[in-house]
């Protein structure tokens, strides 16, 4: 298996042959010891599920993306929650080593120890080195900008244009740090919109950049997060859309962990009203941003740079509404709440491809590495590059066999005001006092797609909670079959869900 990862491992000599090579039959591939080295762009949304539609609205993209290049059907994130998987990304590290554990700064989330220990070796530092222009704009971590970590005075390494949201996702009447100087915003649409404006500055900073260096952006609009305040152009779009009726929408979770038996089943009208308005109103904000990758792709294409760039669009977790007889939110283990749209096109890539290779989030930044040219071997992270999966003709490598999802669950020591039955060390219960998250939703699962396609998880609660999945014969996850399955199948899962809770570079890819 350490082939695979030497098999990165690129020699100067090797770098020369490949741009000749490539040059010869496409003119198009550029890294950073050539000429040319290829651009790079990262467009990352804030809770656009994959499974439950969330692609939809996104027309232009899935044309100027997708259908230019690769569309992911397996792609999964370390870790359904905002900042434990942003931080993933910047990573390329899972969460039991970044040390990310939800969104509070007593979590880790925008630390001061994660700005020590984290940031400096954090993917944009190595594009940095290798002499990128590199741009930020949009939401970055849920507690950035806030006093304890720094104010908005505090821009992380690796940088050089930093437009970055203070705080969790807004549309309006926000302040973003501008390479460390506050900037207020307020709610005129022209003047103010988030996603128009992170639009708006990447323009800006591609006009301004020197033509001599490869550029790297990263676009975080806050969409489709709540407030899920769509442009107005966009607001009576979809007038008639519903959430799916799929095949766990308002089921009991009666064979599940604690949390997901405490839900009202079937669920009560206002709770269908209320997921149904916002499932609406998510896909109107993302009109803006498939905007977004429109005017972005017209705009590479005027400056001759279309060819020379990679553009990957994702999101950092998915998303439920009312699975389970859950309202909405993220947070669970479930298909809905893991996978994540991937799209790529660039060089080297063919078009109208989809791929079944799993690939997760914590190794887009060691992806984006390997095309920037950076000695992977240099790089401490989890993750393992796909532009193998993606560009076979630029690089070899092999798949992971298997992977893990970890997450620890967020609570209050105090009950919740609104919901006083309830007791304390709960989460996010509304509407209808529905809790989506509590301490003890804290668990780690282990999941394989080739050799079987089987959840395997395992709680952190005072039942030691065990839940396994056969994706292939129950895609929506309606039966716990931990009761049914072969203990040795049982016994096989959890040496690999050990082995891969205290994995560390190498040891995370590598895994038997
Ligand atoms: C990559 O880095 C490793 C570890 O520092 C080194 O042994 C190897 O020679 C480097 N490879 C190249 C192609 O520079
Ligand atoms: C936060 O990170 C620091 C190291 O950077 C670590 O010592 C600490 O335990 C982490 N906190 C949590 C809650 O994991
Ligand atoms: C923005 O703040 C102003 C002043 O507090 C308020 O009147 C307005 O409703 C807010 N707009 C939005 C979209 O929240
Ligand atoms: C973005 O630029 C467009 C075109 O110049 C302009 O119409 C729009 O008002 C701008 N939006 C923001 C939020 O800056
Ligand atoms: C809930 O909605 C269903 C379908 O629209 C309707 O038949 C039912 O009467 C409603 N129940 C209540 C309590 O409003
Ligand atoms: C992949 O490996 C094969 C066999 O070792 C080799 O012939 C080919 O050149 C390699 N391709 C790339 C892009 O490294
Ligand atoms: C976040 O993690 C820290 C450290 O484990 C914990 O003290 C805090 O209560 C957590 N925050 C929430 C909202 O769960
Ligand atoms: C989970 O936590 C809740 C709230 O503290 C508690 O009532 C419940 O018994 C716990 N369940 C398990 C299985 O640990
Ligand atoms: C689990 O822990 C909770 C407190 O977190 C307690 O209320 C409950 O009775 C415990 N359940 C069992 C089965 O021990
Ligand atoms: C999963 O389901 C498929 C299709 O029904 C079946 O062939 C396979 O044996 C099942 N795997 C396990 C581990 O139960």
């Amino acid at each position: 298996m350490a082939s695979s990862w030497i098999g990165h491992w690129r020699s100067s000599a090797g770098v020369l042959t490949i741009c000749l090579f490539v040059t010869l039959l496409t003119c198009t591939f550029r890294c950073s010891d050539c000429a040319n080295p290829s651009n790079i762009i990262l467009i990352l949304t804030d809770d656009q599920d994959i499974e439950m539609g969330g692609m939809t609205p996104m027309k232009k993209t899935k044309a100027l993306i997708g259908d230019s290049g690769v569309t992911f059907s397996n792609a999964f994130t370390a870790s359904p929650l905002c900042c434990p998987s942003r931080s993933s990304i910047l990573s390329g590290k899972y969460p039991h080593n970044n040390l990310v554990r939800n969104n509070s700064i007593s979590g880790n989330c925008s630390s001061v120890s994660w700005q020590k220990e984290a940031e400096p070796s954090a993917f944009p530092v190595y594009l940095s080195k290798m002499r990128y222009q590199t741009f930020y704009g949009g939401k970055y971590l849920n507690q950035y900008g806030s006093k304890e970590a720094g104010g908005v005075a505090h821009v992380p390494p690796g940088w050089d244009q930093w437009y970055a949201l203070v705080g969790n996702s807004k549309y309006y009447n926000y302040t973003l740090s501008v390479n460390g100087k506050e900037e207020k915003h307020a709610d005129s649409y022209e003047k103010d919109y988030l996603t128009d404006l992170v639009l708006n500055r990447s323009l800006h900073f591609l006009e301004e950049r020197s033509p001599r260096y490869p550029f790297f952006m990263m676009l975080c609009p806050p969409s489709p997060h709540s407030p899920w305040t769509a442009a107005p152009q966009y607001q009576k779009s979809f007038i008639d859309v519903k959430a799916p009726r799929d095949g766990s929408f308002n089921k009991p979770g009666k064979d599940k962990h604690w949390l997901l038996r405490q839900p009202v089943n079937p669920m009560p009208n206002s709770s269908i009203e209320y997921l149904d308005n916002a499932y609406r109103s998510r896909w109107q904000t993302l009109l803006s941003v498939d905007d977004m990758v429109e005017v972005l792709v017209k705009k590479l294409d005027s400056m001759k740079e279309l060819e020379n760039t990679y553009i990957f669009y994702t999101s950092d977790h998915g998303y439920h509404t009312g699975q389970f007889s859950l309202p909405i939110d993220k947070r669970q283990l479930y298909e809905f709440d893991i996978r994540i749209p991937l799209l790529v096109r660039g060089p080297g890539i063919k078009p109208k491809q989809t791929l079944q290779s799993p690939v997760m989030n914590i190794d887009l930044p060691v992806t984006i590495l390997d095309i920037a040219g950076v000695n992977l071997s240099t790089v401490n992270m989890d993750g393992q590059s796909f532009l193998p999966q993606m560009a076979p003709s630029l690089r070899n490598g092999t798949e992971r066999p298997f992977f893990l999802v970890e997450y620890n669950g967020e609570g209050y020591t105090s009950e919740d005001p609104s919901c006083p039955k309830l007791g304390p060390g709960l989460a996010h219960c509304f509407p209808d006092c529905v809790c989506e998250d509590a301490f003890n939703n804290t668990y780690a699962c282990v999941r394989t797609l080739k050799d079987g396609n089987l959840q395997y998880c395992e709680f952190a609660d005072n039942e030691s909670f065990v839940e396994v999945y056969n994706l292939t014969a129950d895609p929506h996850q309606l039966e716990n079959i931990v009761k049914k399955v072969d203990p040795a199948l049982l016994q096989t899962m959890n040496q690999r869900l050990i082995k891969l809770q205290s994995c560390v570079g190498d040891s995370c890819r590598n895994i038997k």
